[in-house]
C-alpha cells in the first residue's frame, strides 16, 4: 500500500518531533539493554502528526510485534482481555483514540498495565470471586489529541508521556520531498515548501496535497511539480496563502459575522459552523491558533486583528 510506503520504518527516517525522538530512543535502548518491555507511553497532539507511524517505529526499534486497535473499537472488557492475553513477551499494543475506552474495559487496563495481571471475576452475587491471569509484559502505547481527555488513572500509569507538536514548514517540506521520491514524482525545490508553508504543519495534509498536485501536474503540465503548478493545484484545492481551507475560513467568519468577531462558546460555534465541537477543537482550531487568527479567553473563542486582515475584513 502506497501510503504505508510513505511511513518512515525506522527512528532515523522519521523527520521532525526531535524532542520526542531524542527521549524515545534513549528509553528504546535502555529498555532492550535490560531486556524489558519498554514502559507505557503516551503520545497526544492534534492528528495527523504520526502518532501511528510512531508506534510502528518503537515496534520495530524493540524488535517486537506490534499489535494496532482503538478505544471504539475494544467494546466489551472482554474485546481487552483476548487481545492482552494474545500478546507476546515485550510487545506493543497501539490503542489510538485511547480516551474513547468505556469505563468497564478501562478498568480491565489498569491492572494489565501495571501487575502485567488480569483479574477475572468468576460468579455472581456473593459466590463471586476473583481470579488473577498474569500476562506477558507489554507496551502499551496510547495516543489521543488531548491528554486532558484521559482519565487520571490512565494518565497516571503511562511512564512515557510525549507532546507532538505541529511540524515546522522547513521539516515538512523535507517530508514532501522524501515523499516525492518515493512516489516518483519530480518536484522542485521551491514548489516543495509551496506545499509545506500550506500543509498545516500537518504530515498527512501535506502528502495528501502532493498527491493531488501531482495529479495537476499530470493534466496541466508534463507531470512535473513546478513552483507555478504548485500555486495553480493550491488555488484548485482552494488552499489559502497560509494553507486554510473552506471550513477554516468558514470558522473565522461565522465568529465575525454572527458574534461580532467573538468571544463566543465552542458549542455555540459548532453549531452555527455545522462542525463537530471535537472536530473545531482537534482539527482546527490549534493551527488557527498557532496562526494567532483566533484567541482563547475564558468566554470563549474570538478573530484576532490578523484573522479579520487574513480575510480582508476591516478589524474594529
Ligand atoms: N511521513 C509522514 N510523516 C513523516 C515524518 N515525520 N517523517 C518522515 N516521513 C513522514
Amino acid at each position: 500500500e502506497i501510503e504505508n510506503n510513505l511511513r518512515p520504518k525506522s527512528i532515523g527516517e522519521y523527520i521532525g518531533q526531535e524532542k520526542v525522538k531524542e527521549k524515545l530512543n534513549i528509553f528504546i535502548e535502555a529498555a532492550k539493554m535490560r531486556n524489558e518491555a519498554l514502559d507505557h507511553v503516551l503520545l497526544y497532539g492534534p492528528p495527523g502528526l504520526g502518532k501511528t507511524t510512531l508506534s510502528s517505529i518503537i515496534s520495530h526499534e524493540m524488535g517486537v510485534n506490534l499489535k494496532i486497535t482503538s478505544g471504539p473499537a475494544i467494546e466489551r472488557p472482554g474485546d481487552l482481555a483476548a487481545i492482552l492475553t494474545n500478546l507476546s513477551e515485550n510487545d506493543v499494543l497501539f490503542i489510538d483514540e485511547i480516551h474513547r475506552l468505556s469505563r468497564s474495559v478501562e478498568e480491565v487496563l489498569y491492572p494489565a498495565m501495571e501487575d502485567y495481571a488480569l483479574d477475572i471475576i468468576i460468579g455472581k452475587g456473593p459466590s463471586a470471586r476473583s481470579i488473577r491471569l498474569d500476562l506477558s509484559k507489554f507496551t502499551l502505547i496510547g495516543a489521543t489529541t488531548r491528554a486532558g481527555l484521559l482519565t487520571s488513572p490512565l494518565r497516571d500509569r503511562f511512564g512515557v508521556i510525549c507532546k507532538l507538536e505541529l511540524y515546522k514548514p522547513e521539516e515538512l517540506g523535507e517530508i514532501i520531498i522524501r515523499s516525492a521520491n518515493i512516489l516518483g514524482i519530480l518536484i522542485e525545490k521551491s514548489a516543495a515548501i509551496e506545499i509545506a508553508r500550506r500543509s498545516r504543519g500537518t504530515p498527512r495534509i501535506a502528502n495528501r496535497i502532493l498527491k493531488r498536485i501531482r495529479d495537476f501536474a499530470q493534466v496541466k503540465g508534463n507531470g512535473m511539480i513546478t513552483h507555478e503548478i504548485a500555486n495553480n493545484g493550491l488555488k484548485l484545492l482552494e488552499v489559502d496563502e497560509y494553507g486554510l481551507d473552506n471550513t477554516d475560513r468558514n470558522i473565522l467568519r461565522t465568529i465575525i459575522s454572527k458574534f461580532s468577531g467573538g468571544p463566543v462558546g465552542l458549542d455555540t460555534l459548532a453549531a452555527s459552523t455545522g462542525e463537530e465541537r471535537t472536530t473545531i477543537e482537534d482539527v482546527y482550531e490549534p493551527f488557527l491558533l498557532q496562526l494567532g487568527f483566533i484567541e482563547r479567553t475564558p468566554k470563549g473563542r474570538k478573530v484576532t486583528k490578523l484573522g479579520y486582515e487574513h480575510l480582508g475584513i476591516k478589524w474594529e
